[in-house]
């Protein structure tokens, strides 16, 4: 599996900055056709397409390599490690950590958070401590601290959402209270698209002594990320959301929180010593990946992160925004679109929750189905922010690298049409 050449860097500002079109050959499923049209690829926010070079490796694993990570002693079972280790180290480079140690292979984002929930949260909060969350929480990082709260007697509290749809950070003094423990916040909305202010949070956070945990699974695949400069605490994210394969998540910790939690699993390899009546822990990040791991997508998330890397975060964010101003523009213009979160595309990410009148949103999702065009209907797991928005649901169209303005134009002539259709009926 060869590295992605760095050609695809386009410095035309009238074109944009990738070169969309070398991109879209690496991706395979790109070229599907769907209800007869054209693939039209909108529902990045839930999951990303798959380069080649990512499914390459999962077949050149498994054609060649196949053994258990960490105990064999043979070829096999050394390269499968070493290559394990690999995608450790990148990821621990992609976002900053201070070693590899400090990141801990999980299926997803929602266990990396679960992970916290269970292995700090339940050493560390206690009945009258506060966790202050936000409105738009994703259930992922809403639920766990629910069930802590119940659990514990701890209470909760909501940083606010503006009309806007983004944080109202004015009375951020007195939301983290002297007795907050854990401010947990996503640092790019999945519904709104809202790019939050993560160091300004973390700061604020840190002075009362509070653990901060970023959601990260919207911002880690679509702008720069630095955890030793956010000075996050933890950081969560899943692989599949930036073209690596399902499967695959990751917690960030700083190594000094880490070294004091106890384990999330118990069982193989996270182990140092067991007897009869007795077992203590291996070394980070052991201590937290109990039992066979998810080898093959691991291996398989390294050239998903070279790509990234050939691309550069930087033209990554900057294309994304080209393309959300621009569908922002086309979507106001038609006058009938009613859109939820920031319209100004330096504050937001690639996540566009809309309505057109009273068409329900799966009718919607439907309709341009039909079209070839994939999109997200519903609640977006964020039951709670539709309730602050006054909607039960929304359709969302998100953005990758391999998204062009011709498609956003295929989308936007589509509203009209669908608009038209159920108006006739
Ligand atoms: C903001 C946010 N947090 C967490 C998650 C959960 O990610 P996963 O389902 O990969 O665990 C998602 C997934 O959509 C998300 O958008």
């Amino acid at each position: 599996m060869g590295m992605v050449e760095n050609t695809i860097i386009k410095k035309s500002a009238e074109k944009g900055v990738l070169d969309i079109n070398k991109i879209r050959k690496d991706f395979p499923v790109l070229n599907r056709e769907v209800h007869g049209k054209k693939l039209v690829y909108l529902d990045n926010a839930a999951t990303t397409q798959k380069p080649r070079a990512v499914i390459e490796a999962l077949v050149d694993y498994y054609s060649n390599t196949n053994a258990n990570v960490h105990r064999g002693l043979h070829t096999l079972a050394e390269e499968a490690t070493s290559a394990f280790e690999e995608t450790r180290s990148l990821t621990a480079g992609f976002i900053g950590a201070e070693e590899p140690a400090e990141i801990i292979y999980t299926r997803n984002a929602t266990e990396a958070i679960n992970l916290v929930a269970y292995s700090w949260g339940r050493k560390n909060i206690r009945k009258g401590d506060r966790i202050v969350l936000t409105e738009m929480e994703h259930h992922a990082n809403l639920v766990p601290w629910i069930v802590l709260a119940k659990e514990t007697g701890a209470e909760l509290a909501y940083i606010p959402i503006d009309d806007n749809g983004c944080l109202d950070l004015d009375d951020l003094g007195n939301i983290i209270t002297p007795n907050t423990k854990l401010v947990a916040f996503m640092q790019m909305s999945n519904v709104l698209g809202t790019i939050n202010p993560a160091g300004e949070i973390i700061e604020k956070a840190h002075k009362r002594g509070a653990i901060t945990l970023v959601d990260g699974a919207q911002s880690a695949p679509h702008m720069p990320v630095d955890v030793k400069s956010l000075d996050a605490d933890f950081y969560a994210f899943s692989a599949h959301k930036m073209l690596g394969p399902t499967g695959v998540g990751f917690l960030y910790g700083k190594r000094e929180i880490l070294d004091r939690m106890e384990p999330f699993n118990t069982g193989g390899e996270m182990i140092n010593e067991v007897r009869y009546d007795y077992a203590d822990w291996n070394d980070l990040p052991h201590k937290f990946e109990a039992g066979t791991p998810n080898i093959a997508d691991v291996i398989a998330f390294k050239p998903a992160l070279e790509y990234l890397n050939n691309v550069g975060m930087d033209a990554v964010r900057e294309h994304e925004r080209e393309l959300t101003e621009y569908a922002l523009g086309k979507m106001l213009d038609l006058g009938f679109v009613k859109i939820f979160g920031p319209t100004d595309s330096a504050h937001r990410g690639g996540a566009i929750s809309f309505i057109v009148d009273d068409i329900h949103s799966h009718d919607m999702a439907t309709m341009l189905d039909t079209r070839g065009i994939a999109v997200r209907a519903g609640h977006h797991c964020a039951q709670p922010l539709m309730k602050r928005l006054g909607v039960s649901s929304t359709t969302r169209a998100s953005f990758y690298i391999y998204n062009t303005r011709e498609e956003i134009d295929e989308f936007i002539a589509s509203l009209v049409e669908i608009r038209r259709y159920f108006s006739n009926v």
